[in-house]
């Protein structure tokens, strides 16, 4: 897809590079595990498809859809899911896929609620990190690139539901 009013902060081959080494890490990291991958719904989709076909070991995948926090839920973090897992996590090594943490608040609640259900391990991989946006503190495990607090779409991520086909991550410009 083709728009005028973009600056490109990060091509499609820079961050080709880099899910194939977050790939590498967690190849080495899982080894001998067989890991379950939840995509958060929808901006992680692009990258969870690209991040699986460079891991070199068995995995799972599954999604979840969460609602983001209204004005009344801000403050307290609570969000509102939308579609749940299809199965179980007791005793699984989860890895929740994520496209960007910015406040922290979606991952933070996402992250204790799917704790409460008893995995055998928890991780989180992120591609991007907003860490000026922070509302709460929450840390990656995995991230595939620090960006700066302006607005990003594309490689999954929207405006509006827009753009999110665009194979570049992109600044919006007027
Ligand atoms: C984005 C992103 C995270 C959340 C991060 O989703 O995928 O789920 O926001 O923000 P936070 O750290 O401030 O909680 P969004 O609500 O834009 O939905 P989408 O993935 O369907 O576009």
């Amino acid at each position: 897809m083709e728009i005028e009013n973009k600056e490109v902060l990060l091509s499609a081959e820079e961050i080709e590079e880099r899910v194939e080494v977050l790939a590498a890490q967690i190849t080495e990291d899982y080894r001998g595990k067989k890991p379950l991958l939840i995509g958060v719904l929808k901006g992680a989709v692009i990258f969870l498809s690209d991040l699986i076909r460079h891991i070199k070991i068995p995995v799972e995948i599954d999604f979840m859809a969460v609602s983001s926090y209204g004005a009344d839920t801000a403050s307290s973090g609570v969000v509102r899911i939308l579609k749940d897992l299809e199965q179980s996590i007791q005793g699984k090594d989860v890895l929740i896929v994520e496209d960007i943490v910015d406040t922290g608040l979606t991952l933070n609640y996402l992250r204790e609620n799917l704790i409460s259900r008893g995995p055998s391990s928890l991780k989180v991989v992120t591609l991007l990190d907003k860490p000026d946006r922070r509302k709460v503190v929450f840390e990656p495990d995995y991230c595939g690139f620090m960006i700066p607090d302006k607005f990003v779409v594309g490689y999954g991520l929207d405006f509006d539901e827009n753009y999110r086909q665009l194979a570049d991550l992109c600044i919006l410009t007027d």
